[in-house]
């Protein structure tokens, strides 16, 4: 029996839409690989109006890899240690900046499932940009560069530095999202490992590139980006509560867009493991 997914595309070079599936249901092995080809080609997919509780959210995820118990360094929630609660009122900063997820680590994740929970009536969108095609945009000379270059990540950083009216709750967020540093090395270009494309694996971590001055590294690593956060290299979901979001966090970055005032906006992410990111050089 062959099932086929309801892929709709939704921009041109990033991001699906998977229509007609109820991740609640038992799904075959076969609609599993089909859902991960799709993810690994489309970078992020979405899941509307599904009715996933944390449980389900885990056991899907689980479908995929082996799921990570904890952040290492942001509180999940209670008593589900797999689930992290991003609930922005509360306890987490808004991620209204580029990133790539844990990259400050060893082995970052495969990808992240996430779920809208709460979800204000205007506003709280999340953008998402494809690393593979950026990479492909860039001018040969700055492609054969950026094969060369490893890149130091961090966590050791001040999300929340133009902010100056900081709660004492986003205060103390922010200290334990830093009370662990995490640094590592990775190589700038990322050979997927199931794809085999070249992407540029920097985001919001990136401290600084080997071998070069702190301001060589800004300048490069300005350049770099502005590649992948071209509006041609993203694709924009406008969240309904009930959502899934399912991202290749090996070829993306994402933003999300803080434009919903002091109204609720909660969502939960469970992030399945990933492996060593693999340089143009093996
Ligand atoms: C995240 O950055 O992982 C969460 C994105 C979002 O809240 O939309």
């Amino acid at each position: 029996t062959t099932t086929s997914l309801k892929v709709q595309p939704i921009a041109g070079r990033i991001g699906a839409e998977i229509g007609e599936i109820d991740l609640r249901d038992a799904l075959t092995n076969e609609t599993i690989g089909e859902i991960r080809k799709a993810l690994v080609h489309y970078k992020v997919i979405f899941f509307r109006n599904q009715n996933l509780d944390a449980d389900g959210q885990v056991a899907f995820a689980r479908r995929f890899g082996e799921v990570t118990t904890a952040h290492p360094t942001v509180p999940s929630l209670e008593g589900q240690p797999e689930v992290l609660d991003l609930d922005y009122d509360r306890t987490v900063a808004r991620a209204n900046h580029w990133h790539t997820d844990v990259t400050f680590v060893d082995r970052p994740p495969l990808g992240s499932v996430l779920r809208a929970v709460t979800i204000p009536p205007v506003g709280g969108d999340t953008v998402w940009a494809n690393s593979v095609t950026a990479y492909q945009d860039l001018p040969e000379s700055l492609r054969n560069l950026a094969d060369q270059l490893w890149a130091v990540h961090s966590n050791a950083y001040d999300y929340a530095a133009p902010a100056l009216d900081l709660s004492e709750e986003f205060r103390a967020y922010r200290e334990v999202f830093t009370s662990t540093v995490y640094e590592t090395v990775h190589p700038v270009v990322r050979v997927h490992p199931e794809s085999g494309e070249r992407g540029l694996f920097i985001g919001g971590f990136v401290r600084r590139l080997q071998g070069l001055s702190q301001t060589e590294s800004n300048d490069l690593i300005r350049l770099l980006q502005s590649y992948v956060t071209r509006l041609e290299n993203t694709v924009r979901w406008r969240w309904q509560a009930g959502d899934v979001a399912f991202w290749d966090n090996r070829a993306t970055q994402h933003y999300a867009i803080a434009d919903y005032g002091n109204q609720s906006r909660r969502m939960q992410r469970v992030t399945i493991s990933g492996d060593l990111p693999l340089s143009v050089d093996g």
